[in-house]
């Protein structure tokens, strides 16, 4: 059912020309103000989650920590954080990515996953798919194993979930 979602599609607030002029960018702190939205938000994503074949999740700093929080908490599974440049204290690895707007580098600390480690990657929205698709890049350059991707949104004329798909990787989200 494409509108099972309808009730919290209602909390996402579309603002025109932000960054830049011409991108409509889907606003998801006004879901995120809404304790009841937050709260339902996750409880669906986990309906579509098998936790059993999950090991660890990653969540892509900034806005993909707020879902891999609440994940992680409710699952009772450890989290990586995939951080922007810079900031990872312990021997890390890094990828470039080209973005909607702009391009950007994430990094993760090299001992977060073991050759084998099943890992959930989401965030908060899938777009053109470049940084999920740095993400999956990224873990499986460690050797871990990524076949599910979730996220909150997903901007299907962008063709993040597609390209995802394209890379063998599930992908699953509440609203398009
Ligand atoms: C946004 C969003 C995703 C990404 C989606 O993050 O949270 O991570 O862009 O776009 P894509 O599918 O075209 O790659 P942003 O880089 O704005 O960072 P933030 O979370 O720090 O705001
Ligand atoms: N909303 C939020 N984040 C985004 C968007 C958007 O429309 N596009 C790329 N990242």
């Amino acid at each position: 059912d494409p509108d099972a979602n309808a009730d919290l599609a209602v909390l996402v607030r579309s603002i025109p020309d932000h960054p830049r002029p011409g991108i409509l960018f889907r606003d998801l702190s006004t879901l995120l103000l809404d304790g009841w939205g937050f709260r339902t938000a996750i409880d669906r994503l986990i309906a579509t989650l098998d936790a059993g074949r999950v090991d660890l999740i990653a969540g892509i700093e900034a806005r993909g920590f707020i879902v891999a929080s609440a994940l992680s908490y409710a699952l009772t599974k450890g989290k990586i954080m995939l951080r922007k440049s810079g900031k990872l204290p312990g021997e890390a690895v890094g990828i470039d990515y080209a973005l909607e707007y702009g391009t950007d580098r994430i990094e993760m600390h090299v001992d977060a996953v073991r050759p084998g480690t099943r890992v959930l990657l989401v965030d908060d929205l899938i777009a053109t798919g470049g940084t999920a698709l740095a993400g999956v890049s990224l873990l499986r350059g460690q050797g871990a194993v990524v076949e599910e991707a979730r996220f909150l949104v997903d901007l299907p004329a962008l063709g993040g979930a597609d390209r995802l798909a394209a890379q063998g990787v599930a992908c699953r989200s509440l609203l398009a």
